[in-house]
């Protein structure tokens, strides 16, 4: 039989886990990584020792003390200031989750906190947005996010636990090289343009929103960034002084566009030839899918490189490079 006391013992114990549940510490941490678990204590404790304990907080639980503050993977420090003490555990294993208590030593029962460790890969994510581009081009990455007033951020690869460390840009900066980050609160999306793409930003990248108490958001984006096909080069020997004709052909679906002749070791800023110079004619051959171009009289500053133009933006299509010399080596 039981006795009213004993009883009322087993409510209070319920009731007493009824209320600690309601304060128990939930921390989430990264395989692999470390993991920070703060506890506040109340006013009047700042010299007392503190420690954390794991499962049943026997003798054998406890993991670390302000007494000793580093132990194999685990480092207390207490901050009497803010009245937080907190143990960071390092190189986090599966075995690591679960239960764990935060403890305040005192004559008669020691205070105690319940901390609740849960653990995720350090990887992300199930599902990742494809997007492709090309050699040369801008491309721009949209990254749907729902909390609106905290810190957006994309960096390479997929690990979470390194990404606003390693962020190429965040909501901070803006813009940050090539790197430009726009922020659209209306529709909850924020934008990474990357400009002057090159093959090397294939890859992975993480697109990463801020949270205070648990760990930041994270999607996905995967980049393919293609060779800017396919480029034809020619090389011509011109002689100073006489008429020379330059062939150009072009994509056939280029057919309406404005052609031109442009002078540059690059397409992105080279000059056109034929609006700058009178010594440069240019007719269009639509049916052949070709144009040419006239000189009529060749100097030796003409030698050099020429794009054949049939696109001002430079889409993908088959251009043709001309490579332009030998004025200097020919007397008239
Ligand atoms: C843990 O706290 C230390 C000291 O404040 C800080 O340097 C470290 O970045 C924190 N680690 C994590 C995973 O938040
Ligand atoms: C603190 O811990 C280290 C490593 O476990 C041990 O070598 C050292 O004796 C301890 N110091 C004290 C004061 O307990
Ligand atoms: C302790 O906490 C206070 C208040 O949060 C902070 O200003 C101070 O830098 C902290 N001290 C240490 C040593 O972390
Ligand atoms: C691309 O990356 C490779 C290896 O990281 C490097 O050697 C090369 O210079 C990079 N190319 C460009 C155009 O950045
Ligand atoms: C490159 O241009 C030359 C001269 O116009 C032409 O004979 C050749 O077929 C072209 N090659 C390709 C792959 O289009
Ligand atoms: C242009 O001239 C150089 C030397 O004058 C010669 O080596 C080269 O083969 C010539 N190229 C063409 C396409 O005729
Ligand atoms: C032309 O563009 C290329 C690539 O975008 C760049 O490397 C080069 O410095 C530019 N040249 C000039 C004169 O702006
Ligand atoms: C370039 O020309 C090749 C050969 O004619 C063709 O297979 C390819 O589809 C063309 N590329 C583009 C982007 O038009």
């Amino acid at each position: 039989m039981w006795s009213l006391q004993n009883l009322l013992f087993i409510i209070c114990i319920a009731l007493r886990c009824v209320t600690c549940e309601a304060g128990v510490i939930h921390v989430t941490g990264y395989v692999g990584r470390e993991v920070n678990v703060s506890c506040s204590y109340d006013e009047g404790y700042e010299s007392y020792e503190k420690y954390l304990c794991k499962n049943d907080c026997g003798d054998s639980d406890l993991l670390i003390t302000t007494s000793n503050s580093s132990k194999n993977k685990y480092s207390i420090h207490d901050n009497k200031t803010s009245r937080i003490f907190t143990t960071t555990i390092s190189d986090l294993h599966s075995v690591d989750a679960g239960k764990y208590w935060c403890g305040v030593t005192r004559t008669g029962k020691d205070i105690y906190t319940e901390v609740e460790l849960k653990l995720v890969p350090d990887s992300c994510c199930d599902t990742v947005t494809k997007v492709q581009s090309y050699e040369g081009y801008s491309e721009s990455v949209s990254c749907p996010y729902e909390s609106q007033n905290s810190l957006k951020y994309i960096c390479r690869g997929n690990r979470p636990s390194t990404c606003l460390q390693q962020a190429l840009i965040t909501s901070d900066t803006k813009q940050n090289g090539r790197f430009r980050l726009d922020d659209d609160k209306m529709s909850g999306t924020f934008t990474v343009t990357i400009n002057s793409l090159t093959r090397n930003d294939s890859g992975s990248y993480l697109c990463g929103v801020q949270r205070n108490s648990e760990l930041d958001v994270f999607s996905a984006v995967e980049l393919e960034v293609e060779e800017w096909c396919c480029v034809n080069s020619t090389k011509i020997n011109g002689t100073a002084g006489n008429p020379l004709t330059l062939q150009c052909p072009y994509p056939p679906q280029h057919w309406d566009n404005r052609k031109f002749l442009c002078k540059g070791d690059h397409r992105n800023n080279c000059s056109d030839m034929v609006t700058s110079q009178s010594r440069f004619t240019l007719q269009d051959d639509a049916a052949s899918s070709s144009f040419t171009v006239k000189v009529t009289e060749l100097e030796a500053a003409d030698a050099g490189t020429y794009w054949c133009g049939s696109d001002s933006q430079w889409r993908v299509g088959n251009y043709t490079k001309i490579e332009l010399s030998g004025m200097l080596d020919t007397f008239v």
